[in-house]
Order: C-alpha cells, then sequence, then structure tokens
C-alpha cells in the first residue's frame, strides 16, 4: 500500500489503474481511523477493485472556535489501519496544495435545502466546507464510486444531492453506523471524552433508540417525543444541541404521514460535541 502526497502522483499512479480498466473506489476520511472508517474502506472493497482512501484534515469546514488545531492526526497508525484492512493507496495532500489561494479565495460548493438546519444551523459554513472538500476529492481522483457512513445522516445527504445536481460521475454509497457494544457511534471526536463523559455518551443512541421504538409504536406527536428526549440528555448530565425527527430522504420536519423517518440528535458532554441518528420504516 502506498501513501502519496501529491496530485501529481496520485493521477499517475490512477491512471495507470484506469488502462487496465480497474474500478477506482474512494473513501474520503480526515484521518485517526477506527472501525467506522474501516468498514467503509470494506464496502469499498466489496465494490472497486481499486480502493483510494483520502486523509485530509480540512480546514474549510470547521469554525473559528472549533477543533481544527486539536483535531488528531495520526498518519501512521492509520497506515497500518489501512494496511490492514486491504486499502490500496492513500492520498494525503498537504493544506496549502488543497488551497494554493488560501480558504478565503476558495470557489466554494454550496448545496442549498439539505444543509439547512441541525449541523447546517449549528456549524454555519460547515456543509459548504465539506461539499467544497468533495467536489474537489471527486474531480482530483475521479472515482467510480465513494462511500461515505451513515453516521453523517445530514452529510450524506448534502453529498448525494451536490453529486446528482453537478452531475458528478460517481455512484454514493452510504454504509451503516459502526458502534462501541454499548451503542456509542464509533468517532474520532470520542477521544476527547473523560472517562466520567465516555460513561455518560450512550444515553444519545438509548434516547435515539427510545424515541424510534415510540415511533414504530405509531406515536405522532413529534414535538412531545423531541421534548421529551431533550430532557432526558439534559437529565443525564449533557448539553442538547439538537434532537429532531425528520423525512428520512427530504430532512424536512416529519409529518404524521411520513413513513420514512430519521431521527437526528446532536448534544454536547463538556466541550466534546457528538452526533448521532437513527433511522425506522413504519
Ligand atoms: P470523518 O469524520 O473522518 O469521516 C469519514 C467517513 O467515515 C464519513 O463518511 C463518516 O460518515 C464515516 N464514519 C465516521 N464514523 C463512522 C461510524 N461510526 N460508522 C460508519 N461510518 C462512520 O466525515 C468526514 O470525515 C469529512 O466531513 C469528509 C467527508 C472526509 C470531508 O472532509
Amino acid at each position: 500500500m502506498r501513501t502519496i502526497h501529491t496530485l501529481k502522483e496520485l493521477r499517475a499512479v490512477l491512471q495507470g489503474y484506469r488502462q487496465q480498466e480497474k474500478r477506482i473506489g474512494l473513501v474520503p476520511t480526515m484521518g485517526n481511523l477506527h472501525e467506522g472508517h474501516l468498514a467503509l474502506v470494506g464496502y469499498a472493497r466489496q465494490a472497486a477493485d481499486v480502493v483510494v482512501t483520502s486523509i485530509f484534515v480540512n480546514p474549510m469546514q470547521f469554525g473559528a472556535n472549533e477543533d481544527l488545531d486539536s483535531y488528531p492526526r495520526t498518519l501512521q497508525e492509520d497506515q497500518d489501519k489501512l494496511q490492514a484492512a486491504g486499502n490500496t493507496l492513500i492520498f494525503a495532500p498537504a493544506p496549502d496544495d488543497v488551497y494554493p489561494d488560501g480558504l478565503a479565495n476558495q470557489t466554494q460548493v454550496v448545496v442549498p435545502d439539505v444543509s439547512d438546519g441541525y449541523c447546517g444551523a449549528s456549524r454555519p459554513g460547515h456543509f459548504e466546507g465539506v461539499a467544497t472538500v468533495v467536489t474537489m476529492l471527486f474531480n482530483m481522483i475521479q472515482p467510480d464510486l465513494a462511500v461515505f457512513g451513515e453516521k453523517d445522516f445530514q452529510q450524506l445527504a448534502v453529498i448525494r444531492k451536490l453529486t446528482r445536481d453537478l452531475f458528478i460521475p460517481v455512484e454514493i454509497i452510504g454504509a451503516p453506523t459502526v458502534r462501541d457494544d454499548d451503542g456509542l457511534a464509533k468517532s474520532s471526536r470520542n477521544g476527547y471524552l473523560s472517562s466520567d463523559e465516555r460513561s455518560r455518551a450512550p444515553v444519545i443512541h438509548q434516547t435515539l433508540q427510545r424515541t424510534a421504538e415510540a415511533l414504530m409504536e405509531g406515536a405522532t406527536d413529534y414535538a412531545e417525543l423531541e421534548q421529551q428526549a431533550l430532557a432526558a440528555l439534559t437529565r443525564a448530565g449533557l448539553r442538547p444541541d439538537y434532537f429532531n425527527i425528520a423525512n428520512s430522504l427530504t430532512l424536512k420536519p416529519a409529518r404524521a404521514e411520513d413513513t420514512q423517518l430519521t431521527i437526528l440528535a446532536a448534544a454536547f458532554l463538556g466541550t466534546t460535541r457528538l452526533i448521532d441518528n437513527v433511522s425506522i420504516q413504519r
């Protein structure tokens, strides 16, 4: 497995694979890889001949008061894990190569509608940063398919829409959320939690599950369910950011007649912000 830092070298290697008519799969990440990321590599391996995992802590998607500087950068460990997972190439570009004119002068991809609300409301500019870097990665690598986690449900919706709207010839594959045994969704940010915070964190998934059960039993008073969930998170010592029941396809607030529902949650434990979601069909 090779790690490539420059686009020039990456394109030369990929051209060779393309001449052999290999299918190229992309797994975009910010590194500090865990089993959730490695599961995406597994899905990419099933659908493609060559798997490129990109590792780039994208400055454009971090807000001014967010964790860009402290975000864990663990390239050596990531390389070992990707080697074991059967990944083909790592693309780890330098920020100055991705944004040579600086962030302020960067052309941006804005994805209306699905970027609104939830994480888009709490993190202004976040989805523009994600959409821009993912579009750039699609253009740099020109993969046949790309795999993203349902853990970031709104992000997946943003990427599906930009791919459709801009006619980018890439197949988007969504992969289920990988969790710890107690239900906590695996996340690079779990590493920020103190042991006390870590012991409280599973309440996010528990509350999502409890709400999903109520919905499966036919509850339609969504506002009441959301209020109960926010109260449960607060009682457990978390600071909820949002907890909403949405239509899975449009991400709009769910209506009583909707059959595909996704419950989206974000909450702070101390200064660490965690997100999770659960989808149901009824
Ligand atoms: P990152 O947070 O590193 O996540 C990379 C990919 O892994 C995303 O598609 C994310 O949804 C998926 N992922 C994270 N935790 C997961 C879990 N527990 N189970 C399954 N999949 C999981 O998301 C980003 O990076 C960035 O925004 C990126 C798309 C790379 C653009 O910079």
